[in-house]
Formats: structure tokens, C-alpha cells, sequence
């Protein structure tokens, strides 16, 4: 065990993120008013080259024009590989409200594409008199970005979160896949005649989460694009809440309210987890480290996976 405490993630609720294109104003009050805990305002891959300026000025315009309430406001920002970018950084934060909370960077690959934009952003706070720090959110989506992960989770005191991108990591990694995220049909073990499907994102996933715990970060699972598919995105959203990470991404309202679900801890595993702390606390007036519950073992490890469970959803409740 490290001497090194494990640091808390950011204690704000972050089941879904919705994302709209900051081309379609006529979207943004819908977005304000949908159960979404962060709106993702988007500058990058939906909205097309020629309307990014018209974007900007939508996106700056609606964070001093619309009711965001409680939401986390963020806006995606152009990739650093692009020519877009630093207007992007340059207009928001001289011009946007203090109500913006965030700015997503996409396509990260080392921790350095974060250090340019803290530097421009720090520098332009300063200049401007801001009174909040905005934070950062950043993208996984290609190779190098996985392979540098943990060096990005730690790479600025104002990164609040982490998604993984599927659809720009498959193309980055040379995935033979056009789906974005959740199941893919030639991933499979065969058994004699039966085919058991396996999980391709799987190791991302556990590597972003374990990027991010080391450093405080939240982990975050990105887009599934087939937004038909409630089945698979439950089901693409369980696997995401087991390995650790908070939330996924909407890309359509309609996953709203899937995402709040599955990342919102059932009464049921409340009260267990509950139950479990309970006959922890009997355990040690007992003198005992470990205990059984239910015909199971528990110990002291299990207090702090029982917390886990407690303390999500007490955020999420607002106590
Ligand atoms: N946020 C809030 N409301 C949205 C929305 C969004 N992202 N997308 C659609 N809606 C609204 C529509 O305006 C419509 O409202 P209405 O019932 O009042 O008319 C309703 O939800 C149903 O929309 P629908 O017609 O099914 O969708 P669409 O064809 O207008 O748009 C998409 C579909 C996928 C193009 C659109 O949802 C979208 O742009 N999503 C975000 C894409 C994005 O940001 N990608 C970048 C991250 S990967
Ligand atoms: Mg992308």
C-alpha cells in the first residue's frame, strides 16, 4: 500500500452528459431543461467547418442568454490539430460568462496538449480578471492518448474529467468497426458451436478508470451512436458502472434517462450497502475485523466498497 491517499474525485453529479452541436441553437433550451447532469455544448466533429464561427458565437451567446441551472456547462472545443482551436480558447474565455464551468478537450494525446491549453487559458485568465478557474474534461480517442493516460489523468490541477471517445479510438487503433461503441459482432471466442461475445473496450475502459482514480479524475464512458438501441446502451452502461467509471454520454435525448438510471444506485444496493456498513460497525464494537453477512465475508475492504455505494448516491441526492 502507498503512503499516498487516493484523492477524491470532484464531488459534482455526473450520470450523462448531454451533447448537442453548437450549430443548432434550437436545441440549447432543450438541453437546459433535460435531466442531464453536464451539457456538452460541441465546437468539434458535429459541427461542420464552415458554420465553427457562427458556433462560437452561439455557444459564447448561450452562456450568458440561457438558464443552465445546476448543470456542469462545458463546451468541446477543435482539437489541437486543428486551426481552430486557439480562437476556440481565445473567444470563450474572453467572452463567455463565468457561468461556463468547463472546456473538453478532445483528442488528447500526452499530457503536454494539456499543459498548452492551461497555459493560454491561464494566461487569459489572469489577463481578464476571471473570477472561476474554469476546468478541463478531456477525450480518449487514440492510440497515443491510451498509451499516455496516466501522465494526461496528471496533467493539470483543473481536470475534473475523462471520457473515452469509441468512434475516434477505433479509427485511431486501426479497429475494423464503423459502430460507436458497445458490441461488436467479430469479437467473440467460439466454444464447439456456441460464440460468446466479448467486450473490445474493455481494457480502455480499465485503464482510463485507473488513470483517473490514481489522480482524482472522474472516468467517464462515452457515445453510443445506434440511439435505437436502448437494450445495448443499458447494457454498454452496467458494464461502464462495474469497471468504476460515473456516467455516459447522450447523443440523443432519448439516452437521458437510461444513463441516469443505470449510473444512479438502486434503493437495493443502498440498502445493502447500508446493511453491510451496520454489520461492520457490530464487527468491530465486537473487536472483530471481518464478519458474515448474508453467508458472505465481509471486511473491511467491503466498508469501503459499501461507501462507494453510499456516498454516490448521497451526492447524487444532494446530501
Ligand atoms: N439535445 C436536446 N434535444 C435534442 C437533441 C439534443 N442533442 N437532439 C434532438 N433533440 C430534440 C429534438 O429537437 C426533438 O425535439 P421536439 O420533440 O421538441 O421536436 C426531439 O429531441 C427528438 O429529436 P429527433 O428528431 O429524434 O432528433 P434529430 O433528428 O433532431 O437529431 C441528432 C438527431 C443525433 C442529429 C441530434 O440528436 C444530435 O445532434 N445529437 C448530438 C450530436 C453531437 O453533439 N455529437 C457530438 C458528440 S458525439
Ligand atoms: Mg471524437
Amino acid at each position: 500500500m502507498s503512503f499516498r491517499l487516493q484523492p477524491t474525485a470532484p464531488p459534482h453529479p455526473n450520470r450523462c452528459q448531454l451533447f448537442g452541436p453548437g450549430s443548432r441553437i434550437e436545441l440549447f433550451e432543450k438541453m437546459a431543461t433535460s435531466a442531464a447532469d453536464v451539457i456538452n455544448l460541441d465546437l468539434e466533429d458535429s459541427v461542420a467547418p464552415s458554420d465553427k464561427d457562427q458556433a462560437r458565437k452561439n455557444v459564447i451567446s448561450a452562456t450568458h442568454n440561457v438558464g443552465w441551472g445546476t448543470k456542469t456547462l462545458s463546451v468541446r472545443i477543435n482539437g489541437l490539430d486543428t486551426p481552430y482551436w486557439y480562437r476556440d480558447v481565445v473567444d470563450l474565455l474572453e467572452q463567455s460568462s463565468e457561468r461556463l464551468d468547463q472546456i473538453m478537450i478532445p483528442k488528447v494525446g500526452c499530457a503536454a496538449d494539456v499543459y498548452a491549453v492551461d497555459a493560454l487559458v491561464t494566461a487569459i485568465e489572469t489577463a481578464k480578471n476571471r473570477d472561476k478557474r474554469i476546468n478541463f474534461e478531456i477525450i480518449i480517442e487514440s492510440a497515443a492518448g491510451i498509451s499516455n493516460v496516466e501522465e494526461i489523468a496528471g496533467s493539470s490541477p483543473r481536470l475534473t474529467a475523462m471520457s473515452l471517445g469509441a468512434a475516434d479510438f477505433a479509427a485511431s487503433m486501426g479497429m475494423q468497426t464503423t459502430g460507436i461503441g458497445g458490441t461488436q459482432e467479430n469479437y467473440y471466442m467460439q466454444h464447439g458451436s456456441t460464440q460468446y461475445w466479448s467486450d473490445p473496450w474493455h481494457w480502455a475502459q480499465a485503464a482510463i478508470v485507473a488513470a483517473c482514480r490514481t489522480h482524482g479524475v472522474l472516468p467517464v464512458d462515452g457515445p453510443f451512436g445506434d440511439f435505437s438501441d436502448d437494450a445495448g446502451f443499458i447494457a454498454q452502461s452496467r458494464r461502464s458502472a462495474t469497471l468504476g467509471m460515473v456516467g455516459k454520454w447522450a447523443i440523443h435525448p432519448k439516452q437521458i434517462r437510461l444513463a441516469n438510471e443505470v449510473f444512479t444506485p438502486s434503493q437495493a444496493a443502498v440498502d445493502e450497502a447500508r446493511d453491510i456498513l451496520a454489520a461492520m460497525a457490530q464487527a468491530k464494537q465486537n473487536g472483530e475485523g471481518a464478519t458474515v453477512f448474508k453467508g458472505r465475508l465481509v471486511d473491511i475492504a467491503s466498508i469501503k466498497q459499501a461507501e462507494v455505494i453510499v456516498r454516490q448516491f448521497e451526492l447524487i441526492n444532494g446530501a
